[in-house]
């Protein structure tokens, strides 16, 4: 019988299944570490927990895990899009998959991706989209890795709002005339 090296003991068994309830907690902490605003500071969409829990409620059938040990360090969330009059009619939509920093480069990105993908034939759909941030070079090589090439390039543009001095300035006036009430003035 063939003996494992200590470095093959060490690896834990990883196990992709399908996500489950009591998951969603662990799945939104991961998202919160790997989708910081210091990486990715113009955020078009948002990581938070309604993202995690409307993809579950929606979709469970196309939300993974990677597993190991009983930790979660992977996951995808994606779903499908219809569009009538178009090719394929029904496409796969890759919304957010992340892998633990630690467990990067170890194949389990394209593990959840086969199994999703896998989902996502059984169910009709021969199309399948992924989107990310243009500077997210890992994403972008990871998808085209998976076989993904560049369809076409999104522009996002960002306005900061600013108030108005007049309105700035009648705000600092109230604030003199009641400093205890600490009360908007607008
Ligand atoms: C994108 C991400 C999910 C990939 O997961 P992963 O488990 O590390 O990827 P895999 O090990 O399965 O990689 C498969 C192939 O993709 C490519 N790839 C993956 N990560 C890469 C990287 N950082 N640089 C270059 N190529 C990469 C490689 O070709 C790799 O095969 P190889 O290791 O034999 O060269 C992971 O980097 C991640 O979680 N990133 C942060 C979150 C994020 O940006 N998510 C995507 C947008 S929602």
């Amino acid at each position: 019988m063939k003996s494992e090296s200590p470095a093959e003991k060490k690896k834990p068994d990883i196990v992709i299944r399908e996500m489950e309830i009591d998951d969603l907690p662990s799945v939104y902490h991961l998202g919160e570490r790997l989708f910081t605003s210091e990486d990715l500071p113009i955020l078009y969409r948002t990581w938070d927990q309604y993202e995690v829990t409307d993809y579950y409620s929606s979709d469970s059938d196309y939300c993974l895990v990677a597993e190991a040990n009983g930790i979660i360090v992977g996951f995808v969330l994606a779903t499908t899009i219809e569009k009538e009059g178009t090719a394929w009619k029904r496409y796969g939509y890759v919304a957010w998959m992340g892998v633990d920093e630690s467990f990067q480069r170890r194949k389990l990105g394209r593990r959840l991706y086969k199994k999703l993908e896998e989902e996502l034939l059984e169910d009709g759909v021969r199309m399948v989209i992924a989107d990310t941030e243009g500077g997210n070079a890992d994403a972008i090589s990871f998808f085209k890795a998976e076989g993904f090439s560049r369809r076409s390039e999104h522009v996002w543009l960002a306005k900061t709002l600013q108030r108005s001095a007049k309105k700035a300035a009648k705000r600092k006036r109230a604030q003199v005339a009641s400093p205890e009430t600490g009360e908007r003035a607008d």
